[in-house]
């Protein structure tokens, strides 16, 4: 049966509507004809969530400088993160903040009129002597405020936008990526996507966690395409846990709340964090803190009759403040925990927040992979935001930085593919492209088997979360891997029972537990293969850090059938005063 698919053709190609695919697509299409594909209507995407900031060492409040903001996030990265990338993102923070405020982000002021700006765990004046205002905010829905003004923007500068629209194929020519096989969910049409350069802005993939802060939508389809198509995942195995999550539900209770003045307590009523973190106690590095509350839970220290989890004190700093500063998290805690946080603690557990690594690129947003045992630029092919390691977060991200991550490199992706459209013609569409995609559709469509959705996420979730979570072993990594490829074999047996094409999510599902399958097992060997402790991978079993033999990249590959563990050099050279400003902005 012959297939009609719909073509299109376009300079710039994003995929993905969070702020990383907005701030690109904004910047290109002020250059180029520029579009975006999005599995949701754009303001709907996971960026919406982002709470407590945004990190720029503007010196608002108290001194500060990109040296040691610089400083703390390679240190908060446990030193896994590219050096090139983290000078490039910490130098352009002040610039960025401005360029948003210009764009119309309503932050928070402070009395005089500046931009507000808040604490957050790991950021420190002087290299590490004392905490640090340095994330600006807008309440506590900073992102929610970020995504409605870098769309209005796309369209004002003349983005088209194919919203509810989910890509099934990464299509290739040769060593060049020219384009995507979407599929719309209205109407179950195929749209073929030719374009000069492709922008990945796919975002995470905590869904694979059965305690995550992230959205339905988080499911590493990017990952996978990128990964079917032949490019790596960098550091599949770096995960970050967020300590604060609602107690059950995984809801992200904002760091913003211990930057307020916010204390965690075990059931005992003790400050704990003094312990472990006596300097910055509650707002230590995200890796420390659910370290740490996690000891205090499997200690027995925990609160509630089952002693499981952690409680997050925030009443103290009173109604008023809250009410101001914190009112989306007040509206959180009634819905999700039944708890009025003007008057009592929050329940919360750490929850499965990011995913720090990503497809590898260099400090441009240029997507990178291996060749003759040389690292090369892929032609066309550029990633920004969750889905992308330039990589500014290694082992561990810092709160803030990933909103600046993503409109950092979501510009300068943004710029570097335009300027690449620019000076290059389309590459043709291989004879077979889409094949694959369309052939992965029908096998769901079509199937007949026994499985369905709900168990196999079930099972895929909770392997994850007991055994590739906050503490692992062999052991419990072993275990994770044989679960894994049970489900490997479980879900080529498989129906779907929805057989209509309009908003088919029975089928969506189906693709997603596919994807979600691949990159749960590529994490898993990641995790195996790093015998050593760093950032969030903390293994009981080789509880040190170990530079001698991995203070390198993991470089995950799969041939569709096994998962291949390489590694890459972490780039520990920053850039020079001179390289910065010419190569880094194109406009
Ligand atoms: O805690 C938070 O508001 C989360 C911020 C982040 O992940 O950067």
């Amino acid at each position: 049966m012959s297939i009609k698919i719909e073509n299109h053709k376009y300079d710039v190609l994003v995929v993905g509507a969070g702020g990383a695919g907005l701030n690109a697509a904004q910047v290109a299409s002020q250059h180029v004809k520029t579009a975006v594909i999005s599995e949701v209507y754009p303001t709907r995407s996971h960026t919406i969530s982002a709470q407590g900031g945004i990190a720029a060492a503007l010196g608002n409040l108290e001194p500060d400088n990109w040296h040691w903001h610089m400083f703390d996030t390679v240190k908060g990265s446990d030193y896994l993160c590219d050096q090139d990338s983290a000078e490039y993102m910490c130098r352009m923070a002040p610039e960025m903040i401005i360029a948003l405020e210009h764009l119309g982000l309503p932050f928070n002021r402070t009395a005089e009129g500046k931009i507000a700006q808040r604490p957050f765990g790991g950021h420190t004046a002087e290299y590490g002597k004392r905490p640090v205002k340095r994330a600006c905010y807008v309440a506590d829905r900073t992102g929610h405020a970020m995504l409605q003004t870098l769309y209005e923007k796309s369209v004002a500068q003349g983005t088209e936008f194919y919203s509810e629209f989910y890509a099934l194929e990464l299509i290739k020519n040769g060593d060049a990526v020219v384009g995507v096989l979407a599929l719309d969910l209205q109407n179950g049409g195929l749209h073929m996507f030719h374009a000069k350069a492709v922008i990945f802005a796919t975002g995470g993939n905590c869904r694979i966690y059965e305690t995550n802060s992230n959205a339905h939508i988080n499911t590493g389809d990017g990952l996978a395409l990128a990964m079917r198509a032949g490019f790596s995942w960098c550091d599949a195995e770096s995960f970050q846990f967020h300590p604060t999550g609602v107690y059950t539900a995984g809801n992200l209770i904002t760091e913003g709340v211990r930057g307020e003045g916010g204390i965690l307590l075990n059931g005992k009523g003790e400050r704990f964090m003094e312990k472990y973190a006596p300097t910055i106690k509650d707002l230590a590095p995200r890796d420390i803190v659910s370290r740490s509350m996690q000891k205090e839970i499997l200690d027995g220290n925990g609160a509630g009759p089952d002693k499981d989890h952690i409680l997050l004190k925030i009443d103290h700093i009173g109604k008023e403040a809250i009410l101001e500063k914190l009112p989306g998290i007040h509206e959180l805690s009634l819905v999700f925990a039944g708890v009025d946080c003007i008057k009592d603690p929050i329940p919360v557990v750490p929850t499965a927040h990011y995913q720090n690594g990503g497809i590898p690129t260099n400090y441009l947003g240029q997507v990178v992979t291996m060749k003759g045992g040389k690292e090369v630029d892929v032609p066309g092919f550029f990633a920004a935001g969750e889905c992308a390691a330039n990589s500014v977060h290694g082992a561990n991200r810092l709160g803030t930085n990933s909103l600046l991550d993503l409109v950092v490199f979501g510009r300068t992706t943004g710029e570097q593919a335009a300027q690449y459209a620019k000076e290059n013609g389309f590459t043709e569409l291989p004879e077979n492209a889409g094949s694959e995609g369309v052939a992965l559709l029908n096998k769901f469509a079509n199937g007949t088997g026994k499985n369905t959705f709900g168990p196999l996420y079930t099972k895929l979730t909770k392997t994850m979360q007991k055994n590739v979570g906050v503490f692992r072993t062999e052991e419990l990594m072993t275990t994770a891997r044989k679960d894994l490829i049970e489900l490997e074999s479980l879900i080529e047996d498989y129906t779907v029972a929805d057989k209509s094409s309009v908003y088919n999510l029975d089928l969506v599902e189906a693709l997603e537990l596919n994807n979600m399958i691949l990159v749960a097992r590529a994490a898993t060997e990641g995790a195996l293969a790093r015998k050593e402790s760093r950032g969030g991978h903390y293994r009981d079993d080789y509880p040190d850090r170990d530079d001698k033999n991995f203070l390198k990249h993991t470089d995950i590959t799969s041939n569709g059938k096994d998962i291949k563990v390489d590694y890459r050099a972490v780039r520990l050279k920053p850039l020079t005063v001179e390289s910065f400003e010419p190569k880094a902005r194109v406009y």
